[in-house]
């Protein structure tokens, strides 16, 4: 590919999870988008370029899943046309059509079962009503919202600053926190809906 639309996420959120839940004997299937990170050892790898091949791959492990994280931070549109070539400059304003991508965690949430899901929210403002929505929604045990606007945090950064906000409206304000720390307070929360402590 030339030219394509895409963001900042380093995908280390999501590798410090596969890590942290393959310490604790899980089987995990990581799938991921390109990055530079390198692939935790023990975990099966599902390497995908676009949201639509995301969409394929986690919609194929899924049934043999009991918990799903998704921490990728999915693009929501793509351009309507794919061009396999370099397409050269003219005097013109050009504009390029987007479509919707699938939202795989609604999905998800539809076909939920017994499994535990958990979700991000990015969000720059509302961070809070914006995660409860999302909660709701996508029919999540608990989503981990972190305000994407502040410097230091989130995309690309080692650390993490966010809110754990629970279906049943339990709200958790952890503090900042390495991404590996952050794993590991996730998964706590995780087994504890497993065992149906929460
Ligand atoms: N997500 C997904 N598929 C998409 C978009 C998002 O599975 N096409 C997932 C993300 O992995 C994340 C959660 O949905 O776990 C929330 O993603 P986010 O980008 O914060 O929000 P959106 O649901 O896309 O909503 P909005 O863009 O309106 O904030």
């Amino acid at each position: 590919m030339v030219r394509f639309i895409s963001n900042p996420s380093s995908g280390k959120m999501g590798y410090a999870i596969a890590e942290a839940a393959r310490q604790r004997g899980a089987e995990v299937i990581l799938v991921s988008g390109p990055t530079n990170l390198t692939l935790p050892a023990g975990v099966k790898p599902h390497s995908v370029r676009t949201a639509c091949e995301m969409h394929e791959a986690v919609m194929r492990e899924f049934d043999t899943a009991d918990v799903v994280i998704k921490a990728a931070a999915v693009s929501d549109y793509r351009p309507k046309q794919f061009i396999p070539y370099k397409v050269k400059k003219t005097d013109d304003v050009r504009m390029v059509e987007l479509v919707r991508n699938p939202d795989i965690l609604a999905e998800l949430g539809q076909r939920k079962g017994k499994r535990v899901l958990v979700g991000f929210a990015a969000e720059t403002e509302e961070l809070l009503a914006n995660a409860q929505k999302k909660v709701q929604a996508k029919h999540l045990d608990m989503i981990v919202a972190n305000d994407v606007g502040q410097l230091g945090i989130g995309f690309q950064s080692d650390e993490n600053k966010v809110l754990i906000l629970h279906d049943n409206g339990r709200l958790e304000d952890l503090p900042l926190m390495s991404k590996q720390q952050l794993a590991h307070e996730i998964l706590d929360r995780v087994v504890e809906r497993l065992r149906g402590i929460d």
